[in-house]
Parts: structure tokens; sequence; C-alpha cells
């Protein structure tokens, strides 16, 4: 009698080993997505003031937070543009973020909808005063260019942040830190980024509304939690879910992905669409207070700026119900063709990377039906409701 197998029976044993050594490995690998999907599942739904003061703010209440001796409590300017609020109280500080390389951008943002005279020039919007800024941070091989486009253009504010501070939560603060700081008059700040086209004349009636609703008190602001009329205006997005992994890191970037850790609850509170969100001056003032203290600032910006700061201390989140496009595929000329009263916002290209188009005649294509269809946008009825 033969003692080895036979031949075919090795190869059976074979297989059948493998099977179960692949079968072993695919429970293992589910019995830990199950694990991480539970914890999951036992996250709060959402981190409310409770659990941002427990996770992020070192158990500290507002009250007991503001009393605190801020750890940092400026930024520093390269271009500081003192002079730009001198003589003037804006209603709105438009602030454009953008990038030192990017002049064609600015360039297009000027010469249609940033170009602020349409607005002035209208009866109905003769009082509303808008003010284009663009925020640029620091690229030491282009300082000196962006001297010059200063000079000519007297609409920069250069801020020093450290290369390691490529986190957009500071040059979103920044915004409002050179409000506070340079023309703490303003009744409004508003946020946007150089590759978005806004609707001006959606954007002015949006402001004059806000202006007739505003009673405007002088005084200089403190850290004050009891303020109630702190208020962000723009798009609300409501119970966001937060993205853990990528199945595909490299198109969406990692940008997007948190950590247990960094965020513990499964959904975003109540937050804006960075594309161009209104904040008003006590807004402003309490979310420099709370930033100012707190040390170690949530990565994605407009989750931090317009939620969880909002959600701790208390600042109403306005939803304007306005239309935004984020589709990718730069659609933003059917976006305005289709004549919807409430189209604000539209992200180019750009956004994606493909910078070989020119980006003013691209601009310059959305701003003609903008232009032409500017009586829907200017008479639309903004309402701004009481919750
Ligand atoms: C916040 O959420 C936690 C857990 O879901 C809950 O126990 C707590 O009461 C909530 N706090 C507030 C202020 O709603
Ligand atoms: C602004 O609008 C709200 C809600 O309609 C209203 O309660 C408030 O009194 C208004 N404020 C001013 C100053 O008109």
């Amino acid at each position: 009698m033969n003692v080895s197998m036979p031949r075919c029976c090795r190869r059976y044993l074979c297989i059948i080993s493998s099977v179960f050594f692949s079968l072993i490995l695919f429970i293992y690998i589910q019995y830990f997505q199950y694990l991480s999907n539970n914890e999951n599942l036992n996250q709060p739904a959402y981190c409310n003031q409770t659990i941002i003061r427990k996770h992020f703010m070192q158990n500290k209440s507002p009250q007991e937070l503001f009393e605190e001796n801020p750890s940092q409590s400026t930024f520093t300017y390269e271009i500081h543009n003192g002079n730009f609020c001198l003589s003037l109280r804006p209603h709105a500080l438009v602030f454009v973020i953008s990038k030192s390389n990017n002049f064609d951008s600015r360039n297009a943002i000027r010469r249609t909808w940033g170009n602020f005279a349409h607005i002035s020039s209208l009866n109905k919007f003769s009082h509303v005063r808008l003010k284009l800024l663009f925020l640029i941070d620091i690229d030491e091989s282009r300082l000196l260019s962006i001297k010059l486009e200063q000079r000519l253009y007297h609409d920069i504010v250069q801020v020093r942040l450290p290369q390691y501070y490529s986190l957009s939560t500071y040059r979103d603060m920044a915004i409002l830190h050179w409000t506070d700081k340079y023309c703490s008059k303003a009744m409004t700040t508003v946020k946007t980024d150089d590759d978005i086209f806004l609707n001006t004349y959606l954007l002015a009636n949006i402001i004059n509304t806000i202006r007739i609703n505003t009673t405007i008190h002088k005084t200089k602001l403190q850290c004050s939690y009891s303020d109630t009329s702190a208020i962000i205006y723009g798009n609300l997005f409501k119970q966001a879910p937060v993205v853990r992994s990528s199945s595909n890191p490299i198109q969406e970037g990692t940008r997007y992905i948190t950590t247990n850790t960094e965020y513990p609850c499964s959904h975003y509170p109540n937050y804006m669409s960075g594309f161009g969100y209104i904040v008003n001056r006590n807004a402003r003032s309490k979310l420099l207070c709370t930033f100012f203290r707190d040390k170690l600032p949530f990565h994605m910006s407009d989750v931090y700026v317009t939620g969880i700061i909002p959600e701790y201390v208390d600042i109403k989140r306005q939803n304007l119900d306005l239309l935004i496009s984020y589709r990718s595929d730069d659609d933003c000329e059917n976006f305005f063709k289709e004549r919807n009263p409430n189209s604000y916002a539209c992200a180019s290209s750009l956004h994606y990377n493909q910078k070989q188009m020119n980006i003013f005649e691209r601009f310059n294509t959305y701003w003609q039906h903008v232009y032409e269809n500017k009586f829907l946008y200017i008479n639309h009825k903004i309402i701004l409701s009481k919750k």
C-alpha cells in the first residue's frame, strides 16, 4: 500500500486549505469592518455643544473660555492695506481667498462679478456699499509681483502664515481678523474663493435685505457669550455625514477625511457652504474670541468656522435656500442660463485644476448671462426667517 497521497489528493488538499485561509481572512476583515462600523454607530449623531466642549475645548464652557487669555491674538500681514476702510463703512467686505499665482483669476473677478460699480449705479442699491478684497498668503518667490499688483489695484491683503499652516481654517479666520482690526465697522464679511463666480446682483439684494433688518451698534464688540445677534447667512448643509475613508483618495483628495480622534461624531453640525457665506459683526466677534483660544482648530475650515464654533458659542445659522452649483464639469454657463432667481454661486472647473482655459473669457460669458437677467435677481424677495 502506498503511504503517500495520490497526486490528485494533494492538489485537493492544497485547494481546500487555500480556500479555508481565504475564508478566515474574509471573516477577519468583515469583523474589523463590523467593529469600526459599530464604533460609528455608537457615536453621537452630531457633536452638539456638550460634546464640542469636552472634545475640543478642555471641557470649558464658552463663558469660561472667554475669560482666559488668548493663546494667540493676531495675524501678521505682509501687506496690511490698513487704510482700505478709512473713510468707509462697508455693508459687506467681500473677501476672495486667492493664491499669489492666480493673477488671472483675480483679474477675471475684478472685471466681472467683482466690479461693484454695476451695483452702486442701480437706484435700488445706491445705499449698499460692497467692497472687494483678496486675501493672499505668502509665496516667497512672488512677493514683489503681489506688491506691484497691490500698488495698481489697492485690493490686496497679504497674510503671513507659516508654511505648515496649510490649513484653510487660518486663512478664513484671517479675513475675520483683518475685518475686526482694520474695518471693524463693516456690517458683514463675505467669504469666497478665487475659482468661484458669485452672482453680484443676488448678493447685493441679500446684503441690502440684511442691512434693512440690522440695527447697527457702533460700540466695539467684546467677547460676550450672551450676545444673541450673531448670525451667519448662507447655504446650509444639514446633517452632513463625516467622511472616514475614501475609496479613491487620489481623485477626491484626503482633505475631507476625518478620523474619530479629530471629530468624534458621525455627522457634522449644520454648516454653511464656503462658496459665499456671510458673517455679521456679532458672529465675527464670537468666532474670533473662540478661535484665538482654541489650541487645535479643526482642519476643515467651512465646518469649523460655520458649524463647530457656531454650535459651541451659539451663533445662528440662517439658511437663505440659495442655489449653488457644485458640478465639476464647469457648467456655470448653463447654471446661469437656467434663469433661476436663486442662482448664487458656481465653481469654475479651475477648482479642479484644469488650468488650460482662459478664466476671464469664461467668467465674462457667465457675467453676460447674469447681467442680462439682473432684474430677476435684484427683485427676487429674500426671506430672513425668524428661526
Ligand atoms: C449632546 O449630546 C449628548 C449625547 O448625544 C447628550 O447626552 C447631551 O444631552 C446633548 N447636549 C445638549 C446640550 O443637547
Ligand atoms: C429682522 O428680522 C427679524 C425676523 O423677521 C425680526 O424679528 C427683527 O425684528 C428684524 N430686525 C430689524 C432690526 O428689523
